[in-house]
């Protein structure tokens, strides 16, 4: 881990502070109490936090740390919550990470490193990167969320994760104001994880992201449904910019947008299944899709295991899996994050007992 010298300074003297402390609201940024959340989760789920605050620029993240080193309340980082189920009000305050900027700081023949800043809306990112002809993310077009989330999970879509484009993460812990970056891979990636989901969960505000981004592309097509998409575009030797064409259609296609039907995106992991578990299950479903990972173990998608215990396209009220993805719960309109947690569980449970497998979920639940 690399330390960064510049220790967030403090702005105000104890005094000061203790003087501040009992009207938050005084500072100079966005803070609002009892704030609904709805607009804030791609869920869109009903639910409240006692302290909201939207964080703009990187004096206010600094501000904003100073003063609550002296605050107990819980405190949840948000990016685009699109990775978020609230099944209760939060208790403490929501800090949206809203700061924006991207800048190309090095480059060599092959390769430019540009900065991207937490806040920025994760595909406006892809669209630059089509737009600047840098190559690497184009398979994850269409990903809803931020860039400051973009680590934490390791977003993956059509045979590419974010990790193998990310050169470091800035981030700033919360309670010492110490700012550091850490290398790749002392970010521990691994499939939809990351240190970040566990060391340091609740320690850091992740503040920017650094890739690495071809100039020279290694296109990523093997992926069946890609292949097929570019056939239909009448595509034969395709760039980058017909990748990210290819994986929106088949994502507009598949996934709901969350801007018309609440959800998620993925809400729970595809489980991996040791060579002997898988053998067995094969036997008894022959026709059960699977990845061979590096490590010998069998990747097996959820959304066919759901699907399987026939929950594809099911409706409770406003609670859903989706009639075109299985593996994505929806929220039609009004359902609360109750319905949708009972619904993951019955979900989980009827798994289990057909398929003797765990389904772990994706989505962070609050
Ligand atoms: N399948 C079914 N029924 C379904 C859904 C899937 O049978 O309802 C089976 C089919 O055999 C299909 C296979 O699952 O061919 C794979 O489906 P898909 O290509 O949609 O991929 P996935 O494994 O279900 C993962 C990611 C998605 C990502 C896609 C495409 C996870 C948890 N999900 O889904 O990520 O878009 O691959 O690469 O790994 C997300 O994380 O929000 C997300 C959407």
């Amino acid at each position: 881990m690399k330390i960064i010298t510049k220790k967030i300074k403090s702005k105000f003297s104890i005094h000061a502070k203790l003087l501040i402390l009992p009207n938050i609201f005084s500072i100079k940024m966005t803070l609002s109490d009892n704030v609904p959340l709805k607009d804030f989760n791609t869920f869109g789920i009903e639910a409240k936090a006692v302290i909201f605050a939207e964080l703009h620029a990187f004096p206010e993240i600094q501000d904003f740390l100073d003063i609550m080193r002296f605050r107990e309340d819980p405190l949840l980082i948000l990016g685009g919550g699109s990775n978020i189920l609230f099944t209760k009000d939060f208790k403490g305050i929501v800090v949206k990470i809203s700061t924006k900027g991207i800048r190309k700081i090095s480059e060599t023949d092959d390769h430019v490193f540009v900065q991207v800043q937490a806040g920025e809306v994760w595909d406006d990112f892809v669209n630059y990167c089509l737009s600047m002809d840098y190559g690497g993310i184009e398979n994850l077009a269409l990903i809803p969320g931020n860039v400051g989330s973009c680590p934490i999970q390791n977003i993956g879509a059509y045979g590419v994760e974010v990790k193998d484009t990310i050169d470091s993460v800035e981030m700033v812990n919360i309670h010492n104001l110490q700012m550091s970056e850490l290398s790749n891979s002392e970010c521990r990636f691994a499939y939809r994880d990351s240190i970040f989901k566990h060391e340091l969960k609740g320690k850091v505000i992740i503040t920017s992201v650094i890739f690495k981004l071809t100039k020279k592309h290694t296109l990523h097509h093997h992926y069946g449904s890609i292949q097929d998409e570019l056939k239909k575009l009448g595509i034969n030797d395709p760039g980058i910019k017909d990748i990210a064409r290819a994986v929106t259609n088949i994502r507009q296609c598949k996934l709901p947008d969350p801007k018309v039907i609440g959800n998620a995106g993925s809400f729970f992991k595809n489980p991996s299944l040791s060579e002997i578990n898988f053998s067995k299950l094969k036997y008894s479903y022959p026709l059960i899709p699977s990845y061979k990972q590096g490590d010998g173990t069998y990747k097996i998608p959820a959304g066919w295991l759901i699907e399987h215990c026939g929950w594809k396209g099911f409706r409770d009220g406003d609670a859903g899996v989706h009639a075109n993805q299985a593996l994505v719960l929806v929220n039609y309109g009004s359902a609360n994050g109750q319905q949708i947690i009972e619904l993951a569980k019955k979900i989980q449970q009827s798994i289990s007992e057909k398929f003797g497998i765990g389904l772990e979920m994706e989505v962070n639940i609050y």
